[in-house]
């Protein structure tokens, strides 16, 4: 039998480095992907171009956001991993899909607003549409689901209506694509300074980076805040803590964080050594993908065509 598999599609501005939050949001659930879905996963430098008009540094980002996704388990033999500008098909959909949007709709995405708001002297007509050639990405791969978090859902809302309208005018070719997420698993990383999540533009020694190394990574654990810890048996965590024993979670043994928990609920927990035991389990997790992001930057023909 010949089930075909269902097509996923999603992109990755090449800005910045890589964080945790990446990790676990979005890399993790690509990388779940891989064996149950035909796989698209570009690199959008074109949409990268919209806000950063400097070509200097483009390549090198493109390359590192590359890097650090294989590095994080994206399989290139399984998935199509790809640069945005490569496939100029989506540059010709982009064009007649611009034949199906109007003005009025574009000015009000929340894209839109916000970018012109953050700058106005760069309001170009690409950025416009940033949601249309957004919605060439997906529906050139005729893509049924699109891994993306809760700020893309009206740029999949768009591209559903133009994928409709293209329908209808020209015949019925292009599927609806929808968001898609493993809910539950969709874990959400606090930033170590305990206000809202990790980000890439944010506060830098509150985001753990891939690309961090091991002192780097020692010295923000160690920052974290923490108290004297509960003077009551089962007392409710406060805020910073839990975050703290999110983080335990997601990289520590569980007979670990289990030890650490018994402690908390009796009052015996030393937030020193956790600190110490989390900053050596988040060095396990993060340094062999490091240390591969590095060795594939060296390896320039990972990225010739
Ligand atoms: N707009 C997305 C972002 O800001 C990146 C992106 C470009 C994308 N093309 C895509 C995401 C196609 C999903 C599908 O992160």
């Amino acid at each position: 039998m010949n089930l075909k598999k269902e097509i996923v599609m999603s992109g990755i501005r090449p800005t910045g480095f890589l964080h945790l939050g990446n990790y676990f949001g979005a890399i993790r659930n690509y990388v779940k992907m891989q064996d149950e879905f035909e796989c698209y996963f570009m690199v959008a430098d074109l949409h990268s171009l919209t806000t950063h008009p400097d070509t200097k540094t483009l390549k090198a980002n493109v390359h590192r956001v590359l890097a650090e996704n294989i590095a994080s388990g994206l399989d290139p033999d399984k998935v199509a991993l790809y640069c945005q500008s490569h496939v100029r098909e989506t540059s010709e959909l982009y064009l007649y899909l611009n034949m199906l949007d109007y003005k009025g709709e574009l000015e009000n995405t929340a894209i839109f607003k916000d970018k012109v708001r953050l700058n106005p002297e760069n309001v170009n007509a690409v950025l416009l549409t940033y949601t249309v050639l957004q919605a060439a990405d997906i529906l050139l791969h005729r893509a049924k689901y699109v891994p993306v978090g809760k700020d893309q859902e009206q740029h999949l809302e768009m591209a559903r209506n133009f994928a409709n309208r293209f329908n209808h005018r020209y015949g019925n070719v292009l599927p609806e694509p929808h968001a898609f997420n493993y809910n539950q698993d969709l874990v959400k990383i606090p930033s170590l300074d305990g206000t809202g999540k990790m980000s890439k533009s944010e506060n830098e020694m509150a985001t753990l980076y891939l690309a961090d190394t091991d002192d780097v990574i020692r010295k923000k654990v160690m920052k974290t805040k923490t108290d004297n810890g509960p003077t009551e048996p089962d007392t409710p965590k406060p805020d910073y803590i839990e975050n703290i024993f999110l983080l335990m979670k997601l990289v520590c043994k569980d007979d670990v964080v289990e030890k650490y928990e018994a402690d908390y609920n009796s009052c015996t927990i030393r937030y020193g050594d956790l600190k110490k035991q989390l900053a050596e389990d988040m060095i396990n997790f993060i340094t062999p993908i490091r240390s591969q992001v590095e060795a594939l930057l060296h390896n320039e023909k990972y990225y010739s065509k």
